[in-house]
């Protein structure tokens, strides 16, 4: 039996039987409460971690990654063996990037995308061999170009006509051959359930469908560069198959006319497979993914009488997102009477957005439960708030915790491990928490946390104590 929602509670937000539960799809599978009621992950308890680490912390469960790599890997080869062909997964490492964590992707048979030249940096550390690498970004710097070919990266996505140009005076220097992907805009921008498809897409990524033949051309032209085909990212967290079916056949029709030209071997269709951040929601398992895009992608070929090419695909938050938990100490609780006579409760935790921005900027809902022991009292509808100075500074915006809630509980939030490291900043000079993996009963930390002298070090009106010293 539910009770009866909270008023200020949102549609979608049951009352949950149990406020303690732990919703499978939502948490690592390793998750599940002790003997004490205290949240554990691989093994290892909250209430430990916090003690060990302190709070803020994120939390990666290894197992989870290793475990998502490979059903990634061993899904798309299934699906291309099936259909003729093959299939490569890179890891979108903007999601989340850490030498560690590229080395787990690896060893599981993925490749690994970079966006930067620190990215770049990073994968190198990590010993992830260049040619696995794939290299994006809209405004690669010669620098970083240069720094790509020289490595020998497996491909540069190139996005411009500007970086052709750049790539071919690189190349032509180092006397280096690159493989290059052409970075096509379908019109297909997909968003969780919806896609939009456009003509002309009003973004900066990429070439127009139109623009991209004659960018294929100019690649051509240049001795130093090889075209190892189309790619294309339609958006991220999507939850069906139609975008990137319309996407991939918008392609195909382009992939079979650049056919007449030359070779063209490959056909990379991105990211964005997305995963579940509250109970409601219900992404589609990546084994039928995996299935539906690439015989979609099958059937367009066999419609225009080409091969099928070698397919390529971007994972990042499908596959390190769930593994990721924030553990939080509560700070304060307060209630909060509104107008119409309802209460919020308002619980205030040792971070926020500067550890996950994702609420602020894009209004991103997550869940919570009680990490270091369990709830006794009834569910109360909370929003949980960081504890920067601003008002839109929301961890999670709607759910139920246990009335019992206290200072010094622990909370845990799920879903993490995507896009919430990497976005972390120094905002009101609150330091940017350490990354721990888990394993086995075991916690390793894999990034440092900073300290506040980690923060003021770029103050450069900050004198150092040993000068301070030596002019007295
Ligand atoms: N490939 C390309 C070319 C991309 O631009 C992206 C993401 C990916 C792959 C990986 O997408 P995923 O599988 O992780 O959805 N900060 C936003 C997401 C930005 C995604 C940017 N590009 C968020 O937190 O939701």
């Amino acid at each position: 039996m539910h009770s009866a929602a909270d008023s200020l509670a949102p549609d979608w937000l049951v009352v949950p039987e149990d406020v303690n539960d732990l919703v499978t799809a939502v948490w690592p599978a390793s998750a599940r409460r002790d003997a004490d009621g205290a949240l554990v992950i691989a093994g290892v308890s909250a209430p430990s971690l916090a003690q060990t680490f302190g709070t803020p912390l994120l939390v990666l469960d290894e197992d989870e990654v290793r475990t998502r790599a490979r059903t990634f890997r061993e899904s798309f080869d299934a699906a291309a063996a099936e259909n003729g062909t093959t299939a490569q997964v890179y890891y979108a490492g903007k999601a989340f990037l850490s030498t560690t964590v590229a080395r787990w992707v690896v060893d599981e048979g993925l490749r690994v995308d970079v966006c930067t030249g620190g990215e770049l940096e990073v994968a190198l550390a990590a010993g992830v061999a260049p040619a696995s690498i794939g290299f994006h970004g809209n405004n690669k710097s010669t620098a970083e170009l240069e720094r790509a070919v020289e490595v020998g990266v497996g491909s540069i996505i190139v996005d411009s006509a500007i970086e052709i140009e750049r790539l071919a005076a690189i190349t032509a220097r180092l006397d280096a051959t690159q493989r290059v992907f052409v970075r096509a805009i379908s019109g297909v921008h997909a968003e969780t359930h919806d896609f939009l498809a456009t003509a002309h897409e009003d973004q900066k990524f990429g070439f127009p469908l139109e623009d991209a033949a004659a960018a294929v051309a100019r690649i051509r032209e240049i001795p130093g560069l090889e075209l190892a085909g189309l790619h294309c990212h339609i958006g991220s967290q999507i939850f069906g198959v139609a975008g990137f079916r319309e996407s991939a056949s918008r392609l195909l029709e382009l992939h079979a006319e650049l056919l007449e030209g030359g070779p063209v071997p490959q056909l990379n269709l991105g990211g964005g497979f997305g995963i579940a951040y509250t109970r409601v929601d219900d992404p589609t398992p990546i084994q039928t993914l995996a299935g539906e895009i690439v015989s979609a992608v099958a059937e367009g070929c066999a419609a225009r009488g080409i091969d099928v090419p070698a397919l390529a695909f971007e994972p990042g938050r499908a596959i390190i997102g769930t593994a990721g938990v924030t553990l939080y100490e509560v700070g304060t609780t307060k209630d909060v009477v509104l107008e119409s006579g309802a209460v919020r409760r308002y619980v205030s935790v040792d971070g926020g957005m500067s550890d996950n921005a994702r609420p602020a900027l894009y209004g991103a809902q997550y869940s919570a439960r009680l990490a270091s022991r369990t709830g006794i009292g009834a569910p109360q509808l909370s929003r949980v708030v960081g504890k920067h100075c601003e008002s839109g500074d929301i961890v999670v915006d709607h759910e139920y915790l246990p009335e019992d809630l206290v200072p010094g509980d622990l909370l845990a939030v799920p879903v993490t491990g995507a896009y919430c490291a990497p976005l972390a900043s120094n905002y009101n000079h609150v330091p940017r928490p350490p990354v721990v993996a888990i394993r086995d009963g075991r916690a390793q930390v894999i990034v440092r946390g900073e300290t506040i002298a980690d923060v003021l070090a770029r103050d450069a009106g900050i004198v150092p104590a040993s000068v301070v010293t030596a002019e007295r």
